[in-house]
């Protein structure tokens, strides 16, 4: 504890600028010595507190520089200023000093206005308890630490906060550029994935090209269904993708026939014995043996393996039903149907239409999913308002040009089928028939449905 005895505006203290550790330093300031002796009596037992003592404002401001002091005790009437003028300077300072004030009771109306303001923390009526004085210091150091304890606590939880928002931020930043990386991986991903689909579709197309020279009627068909096919995606809203896959195992769905004898591939299906059956029932494993193993294929060879499956499972060769069926299967397998179905021989085109439409629409929710049918049955009725009455030619082999759609398939004398029903010529076709016809006359008339242009069509991923 220090003693003032000093001139005024001196500081007493064991040292205006030292605080002892382990102590609360409380600051008494009062003009008058007496009071201050007293206070110095008071509080000399309590040594809790390193007391200062200073004998006006100006005193205890200077010692305010270099010492934190936790608690002011204060006069209100002094002669170098008031004590509420005191205590906002010394708030200006020490923000979070508790302050007491001593007045007397003529005072009271202006230390009112310091409590409203949040300066004071409690005011003492002139003469005071000592008891109530000594309990009101230790309650003002109390609220000390408690706002201390408080502003500690906010502080620990803005900088907490802080450094969230800093590992949050550099978090976002390292996963934007991971997302770019996976971005820009991806599109090479798909462009490359792009490029082998359109490279497998150039092999399916130039395979079926060769596949209608040596066996017309699977080439003819397969075109026949890809072009369904791809009608049918087109409905399904595919992706690109999807679509080019379809496509591709639409045109080589029936290549497994290639090793069964002709005539069970002429036959109807209906009527092939047992054997005859077993033997045609081979075509679709056939085919995905010698696809799945090729890079590129192995989806594509599913999809053909399960073009004969049907959804109520009546299908061949695995019975597979409903869901354990792909899309693309579905829909090779009701385009490879509704051409059979339109194959078949008649005088009556529009009879036929007509009943084949009726026989995929029989086939709802029994052979195929119920989207399906519908999909078929919209192009059935699509090419119904664009026409069934096709003109039909007649013409002779030197009559034939480019663009030309056959009605009937071409043989020659021997007996060989050249072309198939439905095939479009173009020059290279022509030229090899003209050639054949010099060593294997072709037998009979041409049939033409009618003249198309012949389309190119190009591989353009971006479509
Ligand atoms: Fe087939
Ligand atoms: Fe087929």
């Amino acid at each position: 504890m220090t003693t003032s005895t000093k001139s005024d505006n001196q500081v007493d203290a064991r040292s205006a600028s030292s605080s002892v550790p382990g102590k609360h330093n409380i600051l008494f300031v009062d003009d008058e010595p007496n009071i201050l002796n007293a206070l110095k009596r008071l509080f000399r037992t309590q040594s809790q507190y390193e007391c200062h003592f200073a004998d006006g404002p100006a005193a205890a401001l200077a010692l305010l520089i270099d010492t934190h002091v936790k608690v002011v005790v204060c006069d209100h009437r002094m002669p170098q200023m008031e004590g509420a003028e005191f205590l906002a300077r010394l708030k200006k300072k020490r923000p979070d000093t508790v302050c007491i004030m001593l007045t007397g009771q003529a005072n009271l109306k202006d230390v009112e206005t310091a409590v409203n303001e949040g300066s004071l923390f409690k005011f003492v009526l002139k003469p005071w308890d000592d008891n109530e004085l000594k309990s009101l210091v230790a309650s003002a150091l109390e609220k000390y630490e408690a706002n201390k304890g408080k502003k500690n606590l906010a502080t620990a939880v803005k900088e907490t906060e802080n450094k969230l928002q800093q590992e949050n931020e550099e978090l976002l930043k390292t996963n934007d550029e991971r997302t770019e990386q996976l971005i820009s991986a991806l599109e090479t991903a798909q462009q490359a994935n792009s490029k082998l689909h359109c490279t497998l579709h150039e092999i399916a197309k130039a395979f079926c090209v060769v596949l209608e020279l040596a066996r017309p009627d699977i080439g003819v068909h397969s075109n026949r269904v890809a072009k369904t096919v791809n009608q049918l995606c087109e409905i399904a809203n595919m992706s690109f993708q999807d679509r080019r896959e379809a496509e591709i195992a639409a045109l080589l769905h029936d290549i497994g026939q290639i090793g069964l004898p002709r005539y069970i591939i002429e036959k109807s299906r209906d009527c092939l014995n047992d054997n005859e059956r077993l033997a045609y029932e081979t075509h679709p494993a056939a085919c995905y043996e010698n696809l799945k193993s090729i890079n590129g294929f192995d989806r594509i060879a599913a999809f053909i393996f399960a073009h004969h499956e049907r959804y109520n499972g009546t299908g061949f060769p695995r019975k597979l039903k409903a869901g354990d069926i792909s899309t693309q299967s579905y829909l090779i397998g009701i385009a490879d149907e509704y051409d059979h179905l339109m194959q078949r021989v008649t005088s009556d085109p529009t009879l036929l239409f007509e009943q084949t439409y009726d026989a995929i629409s029989n086939m709802s929710d029994t052979l195929f999913p119920r989207s399906v049918v519908d999909s078929m049955l919209a192009i059935m009725d699509r090419n119904r308002s664009e026409g069934l009455e096709e003109e039909v030619k007649e013409v002779s082999l030197n009559d034939l040009a480019p663009g030309d759609v056959l009605a009937r398939n071409i043989y020659t004398v021997s007996g060989t089928m050249l072309l198939a029903v439905d095939t479009m010529l173009d020059h290279r076709k022509l030229l090899r028939l003209r050639s054949i016809d010099k060593v294997d006359a072709i037998l009979g008339t041409m049939r033409i449905r009618k003249r198309e242009t012949t389309n190119t069509h190009h591989c353009d991923s971006s479509s």
